[in-house]
């Protein structure tokens, strides 16, 4: 069955363009993406790859490991790097998981065979520090993806993992949030000392109270 929300995010241990790598070990008390692309040496993956070396400090800043995925061979990743830079103008700077052997990619299910039974699909996986998946999301290969979206879904993740708040419609960091139903008006009055506005009595927005 799909890996699904919830679930603990296998643990596996692959050669990677920064050596070998145990991915619990490396993801340590922090967050964790980890993302496949279909192929080393083709073009939306090249900007994809480069684009996350770009963000990587934003990454970094939300205490949060990326590690990039294909089914293609070390050698073959190594040969590629120096592309992407020249490509993007962004070096490689976070691991490049090597997987021939699709061991990774099945573990996660991140190839789909009636869509490609060679080619892994752009999957994401957000993992919480307590190792389980908080995030998925598919892609297919020819639609690259929005790493600024990612990082928006964290800002989101790390917020309601605090505090009994959702975040809504097109929420970015700093915007208001949503009190979540379970909590009474009386508790939200002391939670939430800014104060609340009930649009709706399920529907009630407060500032974001980590600000
Ligand atoms: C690409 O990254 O451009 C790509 C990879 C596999 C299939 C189609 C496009």
């Amino acid at each position: 069955m799909a890996l699904q929300l919830g679930d603990v995010a296998p643990d596996f241990t692959a050669e990677s363009t920064e050596g070998t790598i145990n991915f619990h070990e490396y993801l340590g008390d922090g967050w964790g993406i980890l993302f496949s692309h279909p192929k080393d040496f083709t073009p939306v993956c090249t900007t994809e790859l480069g684009e996350v070396s770009r963000l990587k400090d934003e990454f970094t800043k939300r205490n949060a490991k990326v590690l990039g995925l294909s089914v293609d061979s070390l050698e073959s990743h190594n040969g590629w790097v120096g592309d992407i830079s020249d490509a993007t103008g962004y070096a490689l700077n976070y691991p490049l998981i090597a997987d021939p052997d699709r061991k990774v990619a099945d573990l996660y299910g991140m190839i789909h065979p009636n869509a490609s039974d060679t080619l892994t699909v752009r999957s994401v996986f957000v993992i919480g520090p307590d190792k389980k998946v908080k995030l998925t999301i598919t892609y297919p290969a020819s639609t690259g993806r929005n790493f600024e979206e990612i990082l928006r879904v964290l800002d989101s993740l790390q917020l309601t993992a605090n505090y009994s708040v959702a975040t809504p419609v097109n929420w970015h960091e700093g915007e208001d949030v949503i009190i979540v139903p379970a909590i009474t008006d009386e508790e939200a009055k002391e939670k939430f000392p800014k104060g609340f506005k009930a649009v709706k009595p399920y529907l009630r927005y407060t500032p974001q109270p980590n600000r």
